[in-house]
């Protein structure tokens, strides 16, 4: 069923409208004069959930950029002389090619509950941002503190002089919740605003029927299910490989792994966990024809009678890359207001 065909055209906003003033006292006196943002997302994403205590604001999601893009985070810390954008690339959807850990990119995570390969962190974005803050980069906050721009700036969004690891967290949130995405062309197609080619149709109704089986754990709008799985990459699990399993010890999460977005899929190339495979085709002959069974791989990989191979021809493996295509977002790439304030 083409589930898609009975969606409207109608734009809901998500407004996120509270307002400074009203946690006057639980934040004690009045802050800085602060402007709230309206994040913008289409009927069809979920609710955006925002804490009372952090409300998104222009100065905060602003503040939030400054840091994400500062080499002044890492100083003294594991990382001396790298930002977050150092790992996270705006033109790869705020991911970077490398070897070995794959590094995830940052979109739409405001609707993610599960964060890193293994989901070791959960929560809001506020959470993982504590443990990026404290255990990974481990921000020495005097640094910050010696800068009187960032005094100010700390001083108008919360109305605290003193800067705290926390409210480091707190700003890296609002500017996440700002990295938002939902201007593909499959969400213009979705809108009626763009139309799809017959290639890029074919390979969508692979990717959404039982044909490529995709979207169980690739599902819209988010193109992920928050959840792990085991897509039988390996048949044995030693290692990093173990994934999910290194967190809660349940043998039933031997290999399995957080389903990322495929939200800009076409801009974050290597793929999986240990970026094995260079490119989507690789990705599709892999579902196709190179799933390992072993006893913890995800019932969805496998059709009645044990068969794991999808039983694409060549011809619909490459309507199912073309499809992917068509999830690149070009605006969220190249928009000057997610790009570095320092240049
Ligand atoms: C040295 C490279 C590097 C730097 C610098 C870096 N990251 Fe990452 N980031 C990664 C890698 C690799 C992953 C995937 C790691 C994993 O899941 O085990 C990742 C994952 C993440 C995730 C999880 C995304 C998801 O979908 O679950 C978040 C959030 C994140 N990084 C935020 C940050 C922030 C904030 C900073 C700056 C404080 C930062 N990163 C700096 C390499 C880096
Ligand atoms: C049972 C759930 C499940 C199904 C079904 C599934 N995927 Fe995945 N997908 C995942 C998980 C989990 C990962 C990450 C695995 C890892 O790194 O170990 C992933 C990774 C990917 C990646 C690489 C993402 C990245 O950022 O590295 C692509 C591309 C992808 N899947 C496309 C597809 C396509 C196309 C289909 C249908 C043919 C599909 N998936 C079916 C769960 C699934």
């Amino acid at each position: 069923m083409m589930r898609t065909k009975t969606l409207l055209v109608t734009l809901l906003s998500i407004s996120v409208l509270a307002c400074k003033q009203d946690n006057e006292n639980e934040l004690g006196p009045p802050l800085g004069s602060t402007t709230p943002f309206g994040l913008q997302a289409p009927y069809y994403f979920p609710v955006l959930e925002v804490p009372a205590d952090n409300p998104l604001t222009n100065e905060g999601i602003e503040l939030g950029r400054r840091l994400y893009y500062d080499t002044l985070l890492s100083t003294n810390g594991p990382f001396n002389g790298r930002s977050c954008s150092g790992c996270h690339h705006q033109s790869n959807s705020f991911s970077v090619p490398t070897t070995g850990r794959a590094v995830l990119p940052h979109v739409n995570l405001a609707w993610s509950r599960n964060f890193l390969w293994t989901g070791k962190v959960s929560g809001t974005l506020e959470d993982i941002m504590r443990f990026e803050v404290e255990e990974f980069f481990q921000v020495d906050v005097s640094v910050l503190q010696s800068r009187s721009d960032y005094v100010r700036r700390f001083e108008q969004v919360y109305g605290e002089e003193t800067i705290t690891q926390e409210l480091v967290a707190k700003a890296l949130a609002q500017w996440f919740r700002r990295m938002s995405s939902a201007n593909s062309k499959f969400d213009r197609y979705l809108m009626h605003t763009d139309v799809l080619s017959d290639a890029e149709l074919r390979g969508m109704m692979i990717f959404q029927t039982e044909t490529g089986d995709c979207f169980h754990c690739h599902g819209l709008p988010l193109m992920s299910d928050n959840s792990f799985h085991n897509i039988g990459l390996d048949a044995i699990f030693t290692g990093e490989h173990q994934g999910r399993y290194l967190v809660t010890g349940d043998p039933s999460d031997l290999g399995a792994f957080k389903a990322p977005t495929l939200r800009n899929i076409a801009l974050t190339a290597p793929y999986m966990h240990d970026g094995r495979f260079t490119t989507l085709e690789e990705v599709v002959d892999h579902y196709n024809s190179g799933v390992n069974p072993s006893p913890t791989l995800d019932p969805l990989m496998t059709k009645p009678g044990q068969i794991t191979e999808l039983l694409l021809s060549p011809a619909q493996k490459a309507d199912l890359v073309a499809f992917l295509h068509t999830l690149t977002d070009e605006e969220f790439v190249s928009d000057t207001a997610l790009a570095s304030p320092f240049r």
